[in-house]
């Protein structure tokens, strides 16, 4: 059976997603699975119909990656491939629509805005931004409605901060979402299904040094702190796990996830958002939470592939 990780691609997580496949393939080489990493660009559709891998592990993150494009390909083609459907990438990768779906499921949310970038044209910015603040107060939270790694995420204290963050967040997307910032513990849950159904793995707590976890945070080893399990009481973490679970149920993922949260001083858990291709870097959560659980990454990988492989057979 040969096996393809796809990695790379054109998103601005293009070299998150190199790292990441680097380190499936990697963990898949060490349990002997022959396996080659395919940098995605526009000959993807050509190399793949020639090629015809048995099995595919999408390690793509951002557009093309984690809204569904590839998968479309890939469904195209009738490659197997592990991990969720084009249509649950599309929800989940739409934050403002799967924060929808997890409120009317009854998980928490931050209360939000999304905002096209025409409307500052149409109404002009300064009503724009008093509007928001007199909607939702301050401090915000503002990121692309469409994007990862925090790229074009930052923190508003105050309006002209709130300007300059609609800014930032707008050079990645016509859409930007903004929350209103709650503080708590940071922390990611991870679900696997490799046949007997979604399980979470222990919740990861996340602790930037500068206290934002932002890209170099998350990318540069050292730079942020992290408890795994999390140090969270036995209620609130459990609470945790259930909203990542009921992420999992409700945004139609498949094989693996991760579901990203606050945890408020009262232990109830807060839905930022969840990944159909969740980073497997160095640094990355997933890893980490596979290796608290005590399990192998490659015979991790090999199973969802397996399982992948079988949904075609
Ligand atoms: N978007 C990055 C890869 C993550 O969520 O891990
Ligand atoms: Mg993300």
């Amino acid at each position: 059976g040969r096996v393809v990780v796809l990695a790379g691609g054109l998103s601005h997580e293009r070299d998150v997603s190199l790292r990441s496949g680097r380190r499936i393939a990697d963990a898949l080489r060490a349990i002997d699975v022959d396996v080659e990493v395919l940098d995605v660009d526009g000959r993807l559709l050509a190399t793949l119909a020639a090629d015809r891998p048995d099995v595919v592990f999408p390690a793509l993150h951002g557009a093309y990656g984690e809204d569904g494009a590839v998968r479309d390909v890939l469904e195209l083609l009738g490659i197997p491939y592990v991990g969720s459907t084009p249509d649950a990438c599309r929800l989940t990768f739409d934050k403002p629509m799967a924060k929808a779906a997890l409120r009317a499921a009854g998980v928490r949310t931050p209360d939000s805005v999304a905002l096209p970038h025409d409307t500052f044209r149409d109404l002009g910015a300064a009503a724009v931004l008093d509007a928001i603040v007199a909607r939702l107060g301050l401090p915000l939270f503002v990121k692309p409605a469409r994007g990862g790694s925090a790229l074009g995420a930052s923190v508003a204290h105050t309006v002209a901060e709130l300007s300059a963050a609609m800014v930032g967040a707008f050079a990645y997307g016509d859409v930007a979402l903004v929350e209103t910032y709650l503080t708590g513990t940071e922390v990611a849950v991870s679900v696997v299904d490799t046949g007997e159904g979604p399980e979470a793995l222990p919740v990861v707590e996340i602790v930037p040094d500068a206290g934002v976890y932002d890209y170099t945070a998350r990318y540069t080893a050292g730079m942020t702190e992290f408890f795994v399990p999390s140090r969270l009481t036995p209620e609130a973490a459990q609470a945790a796990v259930q909203a990542a679970l009921t992420a999992h149920r409700v945004l139609r993922l498949r094989d693996v996830s991760r579901t990203d949260l606050i945890v408020d001083a009262d232990g109830t858990p807060w839905f930022l958002e969840a990944n159909v291709a969740p980073g497997m870097t160095e640094t990355s959560l997933l890893p980490q939470a596979i290796t608290a659980a005590g399990l192998d990454a490659g015979i991790l990988y090999r199973e969802l592939l397996q399982r992948g492989a079988m949904r075609r057979a």
